[in-house]
């Protein structure tokens, strides 16, 4: 498939982080074993981040920051759910999901909690390069369904970051830990609200 200009509306929001402030620490008595302590810093770095959903419309992806990757949050139109599904599996690399980084709770071909937000990594499974959107149903070829496309070797994913046969990249995007409550998701934690 050729590469055709992303004609793609669809608007990229960058959503505030939830980092909590750093904690300065009384005075250390036992250098040795605090040398071995993550810092706060890094603790701060590690914590789970919170997203406001209220604002995200239908086809808007947020992007925040979690452990030191782009997580993106993905708003999908009921136009891109139904598309996952009608995707044949011989032309996908894992269809359903049997060898990806994900936790159990998200199954399906959304890939997601809920079949309109799913939650992944914005970094490719082959070299770690940031996948482009390209959305527009056809904009890489007639068959082309809308996804996202790396631009480093080509690798092409789905809108529930499933890989497309033929790419270099050898899994789906990988889906972090998260949990959803009303409008609030959480990014670093299991379903049971403790960190993961
Ligand atoms: S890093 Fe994405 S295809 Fe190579």
């Amino acid at each position: 498939m050729s590469e055709p200009v992303n004609t793609s509306r669809r608007r990229t929001l960058i959503a505030a982080t939830a980092v909590p402030s750093v904690v300065t620490g009384a005075a250390v008595v036992t250098p040795f074993v605090a040398s071995l302590a993550p810092s706060e810093r890094a603790k701060a770095a590690g914590a789970p981040v919170t997203v406001d959903l209220s604002k995200l419309k239908p086809g808007e992806k947020a992007a925040v920051e979690w452990r030191g990757k782009v997580v993106w949050v993905l708003k999908r139109t009921p136009e891109q759910v139904a598309a996952l599904e009608k995707i044949p599996a011989s032309q996908l690399q894992d269809p359903e999901s049997k060898k990806a980084s994900q936790p159990d709770y998200v199954k399906g071909a959304t890939r997601s909690i809920t079949p309109d937000l799913v939650v992944m990594e914005g970094v490719c499974t082959h070299l770690g390069c940031s996948p482009t959107e390209k959305g527009t149903p056809g904009e890489l070829g007639s068959d082309w369904p809308g996804g996202f496309y790396c631009p480093c070797h080509g690798s092409k994913f789905d809108f529930a970051g499933r890989v497309f046969t033929g790419s270099p990249a050898p899994a789906n995007l990988v889906i972090p830990p998260h949990k959803i409550d009303g409008v609030v998701l959480t990014i670093g934690v299991g379903q049971d609200g403790k960190e993961a």
